[in-house]
């Protein structure tokens, strides 16, 4: 039976089907309400035709006694199926959906609740096991990348700390005067890196949480990308990297903080990757009602693989962690293109250098 609800309210999986309201037929359906009293009418029926025939042939007290037996009979198996349908309809599905909530309760994820029915023929109960498995699927992902987290964290933690720790050691038996300072200098670097590590991390943990939002104002966005790109120049000389710029003055509203997370970022990328003697393309430019922003760089690219997991937090392609860095920078780039509702787009090859895109819109 079609219930009238369907797609009401509903939100859309995955995998692309409707949950929420959207079952397609309801639990107790007036057709069981009707076979439920068409049964009754029939055991009615009987013992009425029953007493009447036993009455011809054996009297009013056989047929009286005989009816109430038939009766007593019958309603038994009605009740007996009535029970049973009910069991299998709705006690059976309770206690699964129970069991599961008490194993989601404990911490263990691991549930799956089958369906009874196929999909297109869905009543709730159906509709209430795939949102708890959705659920538990959810909760085990949250729960898997918290511990990964964790562990990253606690990784990149404990590689700075290390290096302070040896390092003052070496300081304080130290007496050489040159080796003290280079001591020095290895301990500024280190906690230095530790400070960058943990404002990013809190910069990230307060974008996932929406804890900033944009400050929108009025800024020329060519004089915002050029003070970033002032700020990278010693590094492109040192490097002996050839810059070529192309920044169109223009004002758009924004938010000039996340400005500075994007183009830095992206910049901080292509000095790091690119060779002693390499080149780098900065553009920016209007087009329509969009800020279109690109860096492109003639480094040593990536691979398909690398390029799929750039955003994910921590995630660094080359995992000797010979660069500088946390693999923080991108997906915090990430955050902030998604909260201003704006793009980005990369184009690597391994060898042949790497583009990223990025548009937002001016106003
Ligand atoms: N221009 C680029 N050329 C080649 N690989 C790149 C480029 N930009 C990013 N990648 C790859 O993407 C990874 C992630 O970049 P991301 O900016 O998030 O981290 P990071 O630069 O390693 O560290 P951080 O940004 O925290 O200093 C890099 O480790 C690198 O493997
Ligand atoms: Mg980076």
């Amino acid at each position: 039976m079609k219930g009238g609800r369907k797609g009401r309210a509903a939100d859309k999986g995955a995998d692309g089907r409707e949950y929420g309201y959207g079952a397609q037929r309801t639990l107790f359906g007036v057709v069981s309400y009707l076979a439920y009293f068409v049964a009754v009418a029939a055991i009615a029926t009987i013992s009425i035709l029953s007493y009447e025939l036993i009455l011809k042939a054996h009297g009013g007290v056989v047929a009286a006694a005989a009816t109430a037996v038939i009766l007593v009979v019958l309603s038994v198996v009605l009740a007996v199926i009535a029970a049973g349908m009910r069991k299998a309809r709705a006690e059976q599905p309770v206690k699964n959906i129970l069991l599961a909530t008490e194993k989601i309760t404990r911490g263990d994820f691991e549930v799956y609740l089958k369906p009874r029915h196929a999909w297109g023929r869905y009543d709730e109960y159906d509709i209430i096991a795939e949102n708890i498995n959705r659920m538990a699927a959810e909760l085990s992902k949250t729960e898997m990348l918290r511990s990964d987290f964790i562990a990253n964290v606690s990784h990149e933690i404990k590689t700075p700390l290390s290096v302070i720790q040896s390092y003052a050691g070496a300081l304080m038996s130290e007496k050489d005067e040159q080796k003290r300072g280079e001591y020095a200098a290895t301990l500024a670097a280190a906690s230095k890196r530790l400070t960058l590590l943990v404002s990013d991390i809190l910069k990230l943990n307060k974008l996932e949480n929406q804890k900033i939002f944009p400050e929108k104002k009025t800024l020329e966005a060519g004089e915002v990308l050029r003070g970033c790109v002032l700020s990278y120049v010693d590094k492109i000389d040192e490097k002996g990297i050839n810059l070529d710029c192309d920044i169109e003055d223009f004002t758009m509203s924004a938010d000039e903080g996340f400005l500075e997370i994007i183009f830095n970022n992206l910049l901080s990328n292509a000095v790091k990757f690119t060779e002693r003697g390499g080149n780098i393309a900065v553009s920016l430019k209007k087009t329509g009602g969009y800020a279109q922003f690109a860096v492109r760089d003639d480094g040593c690219g990536m691979s398909a693989e690398t390029g799929a997991h750039i955003f994910d937090k921590f995630y660094q392609g080359d995992t000797s962690h010979s660069q500088e860095g946390n693999g923080l920078g991108l997906a915090l780039v990430k955050r902030v293109i998604d909260i201003c509702g704006g793009e980005i787009n990369v184009n690597s090859r391994v060898g042949g250098g790497s583009c990223f895109t990025v548009r937002l819109a001016v106003s």
